[in-house]
């Protein structure tokens, strides 16, 4: 079974994926990291954002074992990545290691923007998690106060609304929401309530398709 989780910075699609993959012991890609170490790599280079032939050089280069997940998930670099993910040939470096990786025998997790339109359209389950940008700043603020970061809400607010513009407008592989997936606007929903609205979707996704039996209509054997 295949779980193809999209959604827009700091919605906690993260979150979800984590615990989605948890629950069903499936292994787990955060694709974000994927994108973040790309940024990284530039960033310390001192080079170009821009560099197509660098960013798809570092791309290339990725290697799954050794991201460091605390480093990629600090301020600057989600802006980077926006950057490079913008970048067709980055993606393109970055494709087949995410095909192999969401068809690996069992099924995975996987996270990101383009999961259930783009790496795996033939997803069993997919769910777009959003909420307002207002609320996806308050989190992500109180997230980086809480690693020790300077930084103020209307900072991160302008961020996520100009992250959420390059991620949406960009001509590859846009954010956008797969047709059949499940929308999960957890604006008003606390981290409980967001995977259990989760959980119920994939259960009635794998009743639905038949990997578990349906229950018996008087709750019986
Ligand atoms: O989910 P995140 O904030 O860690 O992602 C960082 C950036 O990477 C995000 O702004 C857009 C890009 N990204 C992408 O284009 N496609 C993905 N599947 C995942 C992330």
């Amino acid at each position: 079974m295949i779980i193809a989780i999209d959604g827009p910075a700091a919605s906690g699609k993260g979150t979800v994926a984590r615990r989605l993959a948890a629950h069903y012991r499936l292994p787990h890609l955060d694709t974000g990291l994927l994108y973040r170490a790309v940024g990284a790599a530039r960033l310390a280079s001192g080079g170009a954002l821009d560099d197509v032939a660098a960013a798809a050089r570092a791309a290339r280069a990725l290697d799954l074992e050794s991201l460091d997940e605390e480093a990629l998930k600090a301020g600057p670099v989600g802006e980077a990545a926006s950057r490079v993910a913008a970048i067709p040939q980055v993606r393109r470096a970055l494709l087949e290691l995410q095909h192999g990786f969401a068809r690996q025998p069992g099924g995975a997790v996987l996270d990101g923007r383009d999961i259930g339109t783009v790496i795996a359209p033939e997803a069993e389950v997919k769910i777009f998690v959003t909420a307002s940008p207002e609320a996806r700043a308050e989190r992500r603020h109180r997230e980086l106060i809480g690693r020790g970061e300077a930084i103020g809400y209307e900072t991160v607010l302008e961020d996520i609304r100009r992250r959420d513009a390059r991620d949406a407008g960009r001509s590859i592989a846009p954010l956008v929401r797969a047709a059949d997936a499940l929308v999960i606007d957890n604006t008003e929903l606390d981290k409980e309530a967001t995977f259990a609205a989760a959980l119920a979707f994939v259960e009635a996704r794998r009743r639905e398709l038949g990997i578990v039996a349906a229950a018996a209509p008087d709750g019986g054997a």
